[in-house]
């Protein structure tokens, strides 16, 4: 077994918290292993519980329609989520859950390597900056601001959740993507020194 089949086990069986209980499946990470492209979203809904994979509700096929829209998809990327296991019904995970799940986006982001990460939504800005240690304002504030942290650029986005209740911020969130995707692509030519400055990205340096 890999190292992501081993993450993948570990996730599989946990019991760090109370939502393991309710749980029918618990969801790993999912996409290119060899991705420079993570995205982060929340927490699984009714239907990732029910078929074990990230994004397969109504959110994620408007993340799948906006990243076909910008020449990207699935198999481009490598699409996680903050809490493994579904909260109850109508509710976001607690700072507990995502607690309890922090190691497992630590190790995906150690594995991985990604020199682009998306945390879609405020659970995902904040277990980013758990995990890697730093602190940046809500999504209202952040979203499509390019943060450079080492070796990573963390551009924080809507969670596509909020754009099916406000589809006014589709429009932005479409060209976060575009953006995303242009300087994931550059980044796989030129690497990342020489995209922050020959684009002359506009950098909040953490
Ligand atoms: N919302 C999320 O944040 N993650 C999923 O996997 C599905 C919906």
């Amino acid at each position: 077994m890999d190292e992501f089949g081993q993450l993948c086990y570990e996730i599989s069986n946990c019991k760090n918290c109370d939502l393991s209980y309710s749980r029918r499946r618990s969801v790993c990470g999912f996409g290119d292993q060899n991705a420079n492209i993570m995205i982060i979203g929340e927490a699984p809904g009714t239907k990732e519980d029910i078929e074990g994979l990230p994004f397969v509700g109504r959110s994620g096929a408007l993340l799948d329609r906006v990243l076909a829209q910008c020449g990207l998809s699935r198999k481009d990327l490598y699409i996680t989520n903050s809490v493994r296991c579904k909260p109850p019904f109508g509710k976001a995970p607690r700072s507990e859950h995502i607690k309890a799940c922090s190691s497992y986006l630590a190790r995906e982001i150690t594995l991985l390597k990604p020199a682009v990460i998306v945390p879609m939504g405020n659970t995902a800005i904040s277990a980013l900056c758990a995990v890697l240690k730093f602190r940046t304002g809500k999504v209202t504030e952040m979203n499509g601001k390019i943060l450079r942290l080492g070796e990573y650029l963390i551009i924080p986005q809507f969670h596509p959740a909020a754009i099916l209740r406000s589809p006014k911020r589709e429009e932005v969130f479409r060209e976060n993507f575009h953006r995303i995707a242009s300087i994931g692509r550059e980044i796989k030519d030129k690497g990342i020194e020489q995209v922050v400055s020959t684009r002359g990205l506009e950098l909040v340096n953490l």
